[in-house]
Order: structure tokens, then sequence, then C-alpha cells
């Protein structure tokens, strides 16, 4: 189904200025032209039907370690290469439960998610006391730059505080967590990949050193119930807790950032919407889940076929390579009506924003939860805010696969 003149996996990325500003017009054309296209060049199929990527995410049987894609496939046998020099390999440092497959992806995954939810359902009022700290350290600003105020920082405070990061390594904390978000920026530059190092190899050391010290005296934490399952006999080892433990940053922390970004931007943008939303506070659940389908942080997931198959009548063979566009089966009109329009009310429109079957993002509650108080609290403190230069064009990040703002400058 290959088309000379379809867009390859690399011209579907923030690296192209085209799809930098508008990711619709080349989503668009190949979910009308080719919904399951081949892509000599990365050796991957890219899907952009909301059925297609439904349906592949839902099959539970697909396979999801890179080692099982076929050479061509370069993109998922990138994840192969050597870690950097300089970053401590560990006993589960390759556990990754983003990259593996059952049995092990189960049995890592099943407590990690059992205690996090339970976590997850109980802290509303420490996100909400996050939230307001973060909001009291910039109300009196005239002007600000939103991400860096308030959207990268929430995330990375609230996580510190459900896995049980002491107060005084909060600063080092946040320092690392940045750090090791730099391992999803393939472009990175030597001292990024320096820091990146740096950081992770310090995580790993201080994950250890909470976990031993839990083990011995349990608070009231994530790290402390995971303690306390692997004694009743979880079978997770340390090492694969530690590498699980710094996945929940890699993967959450940026990604909540744009949530609670690309939500503020859409309502300052779409002036109606947050009229909407003042109006009727209720609407706030349902105006995540559009912030979500709408600007969705993150733009694709992969799979390996684990059988010759067939996806929307293109054959697949076993060990290729799937790439699902979450973003673009989230605009597909055949599932969303007026699927570019930004509606916080709409009804039934059940995303793929944190992709789905086994792998579903882990994190969705608390991302969720996030973006559910922070957007009316932030809103609440600041009622005249609107954009420093509207007329400027949003500043996108260029990271590969993400969608978020790099600022995001505004006057109160
Ligand atoms: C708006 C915020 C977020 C978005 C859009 C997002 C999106 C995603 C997506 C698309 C996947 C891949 C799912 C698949 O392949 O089917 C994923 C997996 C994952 N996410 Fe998130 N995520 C978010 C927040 C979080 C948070 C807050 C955490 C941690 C606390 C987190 C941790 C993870 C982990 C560990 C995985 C791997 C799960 C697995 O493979 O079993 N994410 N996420």
């Amino acid at each position: 189904m290959a088309q000379d003149d379809l867009p390859s996996v690399f011209e579907l990325t923030p690296l192209n200025p085209n799809f930098n500003q508008n990711p619709h017009a080349l989503l668009d054309k190949l979910r009308d032209k080719c919904p399951v296209h081949r892509d000599e060049v990365a050796g991957t199929f890219v899907l952009t039907r909301y059925a297609d990527v439904r349906g592949t995410l839902s099959d539970t049987t697909m396979w999801r370690d890179p080692a099982r894609a076929e050479e061509a496939a370069i993109l998922p046998r990138r994840l192969l290469d050597p870690p950097p020099p300089g970053l401590e390999v560990h006993e589960g440092s390759d556990s990754s439960i983003l990259l593996s497959d059952d049995p092990d992806h189960a049995r890592i995954r099943n407590p990690l998610q059992m205690a996090l939810y339970k976590r997850v359902a109980k802290c509303r009022p420490l996100v909400a006391k996050v939230v307001d700290e973060m909001l009291d350290r910039f109300a009196g600003k005239a002007q600000f730059d939103v991400m860096d105020e308030f959207a990268v920082p929430v995330p990375i405070d609230v996580i510190a505080r459900i896995l049980g990061v002491d107060d005084k390594m909060l600063v080092e904390f946040r320092d690392w967590s940045e750090g090791v978000i730099l391992s999803l920026n393939p472009f990175r530059t030597p001292e990024q990949t320096q820091k990146f190092i740096t950081s992770a190899n310090a995580l790993n050391a201080y994950f250890h050193e909470l976990m031993m010290e839990r083990r011995k005296n349990p608070k009231d934490d994530l790290i402390s119930d995971m303690m306390v399952l692997q004694a009743e006999g979880a079978p997770l080892t340390d090492g694969e807790l530690q590498n699980n433990l710094q996945g929940l940053l890699v993967g959450g922390n940026l990604t909540t950032t744009d949530l609670i970004g690309n939500g503020i931007w859409l309502f300052l943008t779409n002036a109606a919407e947050l009229a909407k939303l003042k109006a009727d506070p209720g609407l706030i659940n349902s105006a995540v889940e559009e912030i979500l389908r709408y600007e969705s942080p993150v733009d694709i997931t992969g799979r390996i076929a684990s059988r010759d198959m067939e996806v929307g009548g293109c054959p697949i063979k076993q060990t290729q390579s799937l790439f699902m566009s979450l973003r673009g089966a989230n605009r597909d009109p055949e599932t969303f009506p007026n699927p570019h329009k930004f509606d916080i009310a709409r009804k039934d429109a059940p995303h793929v924003a944190f992709g789905g079957g086994a792998h579903l993002c882990i994190g969705s509650p608390l991302a969720r939860l996030e973006a559910q108080v922070a957007l009316p609290a932030f809103f609440a403190r600041f009622p005249n805010l609107r954009l420093a230069d509207p007329d400027a064009l949003p500043e996108w990040r260029s990271l590969p696969f993400f969608r978020g703002l790099q600022r995001l400058d505004v006057r109160t």
C-alpha cells in the first residue's frame, strides 16, 4: 500500500516545520489516502484510522519488546542500542514495562499498578496542595511563562510526594527528574546526554536508598507500599522496581506537563470554551478528555506483529512494526464528528491518548486527576489571563513523538 507522495514517519514529527505547526494537514491526508501505510525507510506501518488503531491497541497478543522486531524496523531496534558510556547498568535495568511482554510485563506491572491506583484514588487533596503552593509562588507576577512556572513543576512535585521523596531531597529530585526526561530526545547534545546519565545514576542510587529505608521503616507512600507487596510475595526484584520507578518519571512528567500546558493554551485561544467551563465547572472532566483528544501529548505508540495478520485489509507479517498515530486516530471523522473542533462538552469521545490494551498508560488516572485539579485552580487564580502576544504563533517543542509547548507567555 506504499505511495511515494505520502509522508514518512520522520516527516510526522515536529522536526518537520509543517507538521510542527499543523500536524493534521499531513495526518488527514495519510488517513484519506492510505490509512495503513508502509513506510519502507523507517521499516514500519503507520496507522491513522481510529478503528485500526483501537483494534491493534486492544489486541493483547501483539508484542512490544523491540528485540522481537524485524531488522528493517529501525526505530524500535534503536531502542536496543547499548546504553551510553557512564550510565550504570544494574540488575533489572532492562525491565521497563513499556518495552516488555508477558510474562515479565504482567509480573512487574500488576503490583505497581495496584499500588499506584490505590495511592492516586486518595491523593486529590495532595494534588490540590501542590497546585496551590505552586500558584502562590508566582501569584504577584504581571507576566510569566506558564510552562516554566506551573506546567513543568506540578507533575514533578506530585509524583515526588506520592513516591515519598524526602522534603530535603526535593530540589535534587526535581533536577534529576528533568534530567532523565532527556533520554526521550534522540537529538540531545553531548551536554544533555551527560546530564541524563548523571541524573539517571543519581535517581537510581536514591531510589535504592529509599527502598532500603522504607523496608525498615514504612511510611505512608508508594515506595513503602511496594516494599510491603514485595514482602508479601510480589515477584519483582529491587532492580526492576528501581528501573520502573524511574519509568514513571520518564513516562509521566513531560506528558502531564503537556496536558496542563496544552489545556491552558487551548482555553486561552478558545474563549467561548473557557466561558463554558466557568459557567459549568462540572464540565471539567469532559474538558480534560477533550484536551487529551484534541491536543494529545503523545503522538504515537507502537506494537510488533506477533503473527501474520491483516489490519484494515492490509497484510502484515509476523515481526513487522506498527506505529499507531494516536493523534491521527483522535481526529478521525468516522469516530469524532467535526473532529477539528475543540468542544469541551463533547459526548462519547473515546480517545486513545493513553494508548490501550495491556500497555494502556499506567499513569492515566494520575494525569487526569492532576489536570482536573490544576486547570480550574489556575483559571480561578488568574481570571483575566491572556496571551502575552496574541499574534505570535505557538512555540511547539521539537521533541519527536510528543506535543507540548516550549513556552507559553501570559499576562495577568
Ligand atoms: C497526559 C499524560 C500522559 C499521557 C498522554 C500518556 C500517554 C501514554 C501512552 C500513549 C502510553 C503507551 C500506551 C500504549 O502503548 O498502549 C503510555 C504508557 C505508559 N505511561 Fe503514560 N501518559 C501520561 C501520563 C503518565 C503518568 C502520569 C505516568 C506515571 C505516573 C505514566 C507512566 C507510563 C508508563 C510506565 C507507561 C508504560 C505502561 C506499559 O507499557 O505497561 N504516564 N503513556
